[in-house]
């Protein structure tokens, strides 16, 4: 008998920062327009952070609106793992800051580093410790401050991103629910498709990689467009294997939020209507590791996810990476 227990969202919740970027507004800051980018990605406008607002203050009410949605004190909380390519700092981990403006006490805290994978794979990783019963309440957070390592004179870059947060809390659900399969991957080879060269341990921050903009992301825009619309089909297929279930039996499918064009190219691979996968890009842009978990509260807000549902969350990004999950809604 499988001694493991089933693992759910209890709760979810998410935040944007107020301050709006429209495309026109990008019109008159790069060699652009509303047209090219709305044909071109499905984008129309994104949310920009504060100049004093970084990924943790997005983050901690991101958390704070999932606690309250599961109707769990921080103080039940025993792991916080934030996905995040925007981090406050190189070190400590944007979570223990999180875990500390929560006053979590006896809660473990790390950050998980897969770009706009990171959410799922972060469920994933949250999902293993509850189902052995080592932990009983985990809250992942997706959040990021991509405005903060944009070059805002790049237009093959500073027209896709926009910053914002997401939250699941994870615990036990009753038998028939929760996450029923996973499948996780990464092409190291892409290395050079999406990073950011410069201030790491390759490159260290100098006047140099300054005078460079090598703080900035970088992106071969087409290499992760095609890696994008093979690896998006061939893991939810996987993940839906795993889970003994097909296209048919899915109610919804929320995948990273980055081109409509993407989308739209896997699910024509898949043979599912488009309508099956939840957008919302329209308003934010990619959020990178935030935007899975934004799309999902949405819809969840909206009442289109209902008790009994299988959903599909996939994610795919820097790395490159690629991450999906099979979940039934138990909320
Ligand atoms: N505005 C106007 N014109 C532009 C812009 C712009 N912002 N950017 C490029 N162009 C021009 C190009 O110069 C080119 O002109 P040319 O034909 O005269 O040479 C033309 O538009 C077409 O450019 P392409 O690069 O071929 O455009 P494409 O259709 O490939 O779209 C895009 C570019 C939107 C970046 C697309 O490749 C894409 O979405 N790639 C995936 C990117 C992505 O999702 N990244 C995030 C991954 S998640 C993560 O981990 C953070």
């Amino acid at each position: 008998m499988n001694s493991l227990k089933k693992v759910g969202v209890l709760g979810i919740g998410s935040y944007v920062p107020e301050s709006i970027l429209n495309n026109h507004d990008l019109e008159k800051m790069v060699d652009t327009s509303d047209e090219w980018i709305k044909s071109r990605t499905g984008i129309e406008e994104r949310r920009i952070a504060g100049t004093n607002e970084s990924t943790s203050d997005l983050a901690y009410i991101a958390a704070k609106n999932a606690l309250e949605d599961a109707k769990v004190d921080a103080s039940e909380l025993d792991l916080i793992i934030v996905a995040t390519m925007t981090p406050d700092y190189f070190t400590p981990a944007t979570a223990a800051i999180i875990q500390h403006r929560l006053g979590a006490k006896n809660c473990a805290a790390f950050d998980l580093s897969s770009a706009c994978s990171g959410q799922v794979y972060s469920m994933v990783v949250a999902s293993n410790f509850v189902a052995t019963g080592a932990y009983k309440k985990v809250l992942v957070i997706g959040a990021e401050t991509l405005s903060k390592v944009i070059d805002w004179t790049d237009r093959n870059t500073c027209i896709l991103f926009g910053d914002g947060a997401s939250a699941f809390v994870l615990g036990e659900v009753e038998e028939g629910y929760g996450i029923k399969s996973f499948d996780l991957g990464a092409d190291g080879g892409g290395e050079y498709a999406l990073l950011v060269p410069g201030g790491g341990s390759r490159k260290p921050a100098s006047e140099e990689t300054l005078v460079d903009k090598e703080h900035f992301l970088k992106m071969n825009g087409k290499e992760v467009f095609k890696f994008a619309v093979t690896v998006l089909p061939e893991t939810m297929t996987r993940s839906l294997e795993l889970a003994s279930l097909t296209t048919k039996d899915i109610a919804m499918v929320v995948p990273h939020q980055a081109n409509y064009r993407i989308v739209s190219a896997a699910a024509k691979k898949l043979e599912l209507p488009e309508d099956k996968f939840y957008m919302n890009l329209n308003k934010y842009g990619n959020t990178s590791g935030a935007s899975i978990g934004l799309a999902l509260t949405e819809a969840y807000e909206k009442g289109l996810v209902k008790k009994g549902d299988n959903l599909v969350l996939v994610g795919f990004g820097a790395g490159l990476s690629y991450a999906s999950l099979v979940l039934t809604w138990s909320k």
